[in-house]
């Protein structure tokens, strides 16, 4: 039951330039945007509304959100992590935030400063508020297939805080697999297990490349009916409180695969890898894509 059509949720704005060192001029993360939404990407994750002093990089939240040029038809999601995030983003015009939590403890101290349920707990007035407000919430599950300072994760944890994150109202749920270190036949047995328990059409998967499985882990989850993949243009990005973690798989070898599958996507393949190689130029290297650099050279 493998989908005819997939929503990319491109996430190089956020997850892609959260982890950059150097500082990133706010006008080039706008043009950055907003050549993306020209490719026919429908979803963009704009940026991160989470404390400055975490994700330095991306302070300018306000900044960048209120700079793009909204195309109609397009979603623009950004990360919150609590109220006084939800607040700041709100106070710009956000209409989708994605919160965000993981399988593994250890991990979710590190990254957001609490437990799995603390940090479920937090969600509940930011949640009762985007529901009154009529903004659409989307769930990240990380370190779905291996944690840097746990090591393995039960698939059972994954199920339970997806379930969680789904019953709380969040209308997609996104697994992470932070640290890039799983294998096909592990994420598809974590994919089958979650969809036992949520609705395959609320899940995405969400894949960094670490070790190079990144798309096969796609083409797993894809047999496995999923129909919503999130990745970076250029294959950049990274957590910077997942040790270890590197790039995002890139959209466009994402696009590249799922065309050739004959599924559909609605991205203009080439004009999305331009936009790769102009991000890459701008951050002083080459494409992460491969295929961004086989188009090039073509
Ligand atoms: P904390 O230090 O426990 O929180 O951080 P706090 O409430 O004590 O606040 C500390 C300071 O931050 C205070 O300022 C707050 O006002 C401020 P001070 O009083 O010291 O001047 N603050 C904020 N400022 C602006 N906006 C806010 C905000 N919240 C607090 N929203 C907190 C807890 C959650 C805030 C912090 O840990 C945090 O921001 N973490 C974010 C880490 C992060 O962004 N990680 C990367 C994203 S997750 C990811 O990449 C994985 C994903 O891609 C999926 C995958 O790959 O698996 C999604
Ligand atoms: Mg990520």
């Amino acid at each position: 039951t493998q989908a005819a059509s997939v929503r990319i949720v491109e996430v190089g704005p956020r997850d892609g330039l959260q982890n950059e060192k150097s500082q990133i001029a706010t006008a080039d993360k706008i043009a950055l945007i907003d050549r993306l939404s020209a490719t026919g990407l429908r979803s963009i994750e704009a940026t991160s509304f989470v404390s400055p002093k975490w994700v330095p990089q991306l302070a300018d939240a306000a900044e960048v959100f209120a700079g793009i040029a909204r195309r109609p038809g397009v979603h623009y999601p950004v990360l919150v992590p609590n109220e006084q995030g939800y607040e700041r983003a709100r106070a710009v015009g956000v209409e989708e935030i994605a919160v965000f939590t993981a399988a593994s403890e250890a991990f979710n101290r590190t990254n957001i400063n609490a437990s799995i349920d603390e940090s479920l707990a937090r969600f509940a007035p930011v949640m009762a508020r985007a529901q009154a407000d009529g903004v659409a919430v989307r769930g990240y599950v990380s370190t779905v297939l291996g944690c840097p300072y746990q090591g393995e994760v039960p698939v059972a944890d994954v199920v339970r805080v997806a379930k969680a994150l789904h019953a709380m109202g969040c209308y997609e749920v996104s697994l992470g697999d932070t640290i890039g270190v799983g294998t096909p036949g592990k994420a598809r047995a974590m994919f089958k297990a979650v969809a036992s328990e949520v609705p395959v059409a609320a899940l995405a998967v969400h894949f960094h490349d670490t070790y190079g499985q990144a798309l096969s882990n796609i083409l797993a989850c894809l047999e496995e009916g999923v129909a919503v993949v999130d990745s970076a243009v250029s294959g950049t990005g990274g957590c910077p409180y997942a040790k270890g973690a590197s790039g995002n798989v890139a959209s466009e070898d994402v696009v590249y695969m799922l065309h050739g599958l004959g599924i559909e996507t609605g991205v203009d393949l080439n004009a999305l890898a331009d936009t790769g190689r102009w991000l890459a130029g701008l951050l002083g290297r080459e494409t992460g894509s491969k295929v961004g650099k086989a188009l090039a050279a073509a």
